[in-house]
């Protein structure tokens, strides 16, 4: 196995995270589990089991940044994690941009971008001081260039976090931390899935069609290519963004 890794994880009580964090504990690393939906978050605790755990899970609003920081400090140096992967996100809600309000890109700001710098902000310091870090961000294909599956508040945020990635890469380089996206195209978690048959066949035919493969990715498609960017030999790679996205960002 590769060096084991300490991996902070949130949004881990679904979809691709949860995915990553079973991947992640059948390989031997451990986790620190975070998500505002306790159920979901203890289901996938006892999924990975407690050996593979840090410490208890955090039932926790990242957004909240106060109680997140609460979290953190109870670590203690020893269980600081060594990488971090930046899940919590997402919007699939198809709005033209004429029903936008400005607190429709606030939401999506908090929720895309400011949870992700918050878990950014309190890693660093012990990471650079280590001289070793992974982390990852969820962005998008929306960020990328525009959404035919979302809105434009969604398309800023996400493209907002592409930049907090790079600009987050180019200065911890030289300090031994790697800072890197993933933009996934559409992928059929439980969120997508259910956004996806509240639509009628038609919309649903028309989205396929733009899609190069044909399909919405699964969860193991999409979680199996965030892996080597949060574990192993990693170390040359930063401020990059990995397309999965079935051909719509070539
Ligand atoms: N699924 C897709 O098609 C897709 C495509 C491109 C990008 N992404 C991005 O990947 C990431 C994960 O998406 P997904 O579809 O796998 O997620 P999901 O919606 O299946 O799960 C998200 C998890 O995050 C938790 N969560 C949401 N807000 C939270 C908060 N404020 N604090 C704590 N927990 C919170 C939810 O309870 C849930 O367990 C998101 O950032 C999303 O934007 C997803």
């Amino acid at each position: 196995m590769s060096r084991p890794e300490n991996v902070l994880i949130t949004g881990a009580g679904a979809g691709i995270c949860a995915e990553v964090a079973r991947r992640l504990a059948a390989q031997g690393h451990r986790l620190i589990l975070a998500d505002r939906d306790a159920a979901a978050l203890h289901s996938v605790a006892r999924e990975v089991g407690a050996a593979a755990l840090t410490t208890e899970p955090w039932v926790v609003d990242v957004q909240d940044v106060g109680a997140v920081e609460k979290h953190f400090a109870a670590l203690g140096p020893a269980l600081l994690p060594t990488a971090l992967l930046n899940g919590v996100g997402g919007d699939a809600r198809r709005r033209p941009v004429t029903d936008l309000r400005e607190s429709d890109l606030l939401d999506s700001f908090l929720h895309n971008v400011v949870t992700a710098f918050t878990l950014m902000r309190l890693v660093v310091p012990e990471m650079t001081a280590r001289g070793h870090g992974r982390i990852v961000n969820l962005a998008s294909i929306a960020g990328r260039s525009y959404s035919v599956f979302s809105n434009a508040a969604y398309v800023t945020a996400k493209a907002a976090l592409l930049g907090l990635t790079k600009q987050y890469a180019w200065e911890l380089a030289p300090l031994g931390v790697t800072v890197n996206a993933v933009a996934h195209g559409p992928i059929a978690t439980d969120r997508v899935t259910a956004a996806w048959h509240a639509k009628s066949e038609e919309e649903r035919d028309g989205l396929t069609a733009q899609i190069p493969v044909g399909r919405l990715g699964t969860v193991p498609e999409a979680a199996h290519l965030v892996l080597p960017f949060l574990t192993g030999p990693s170390g040359f790679a930063t401020g990059a963004v990995l397309d999965v996205s079935a051909g719509m960002a070539i």
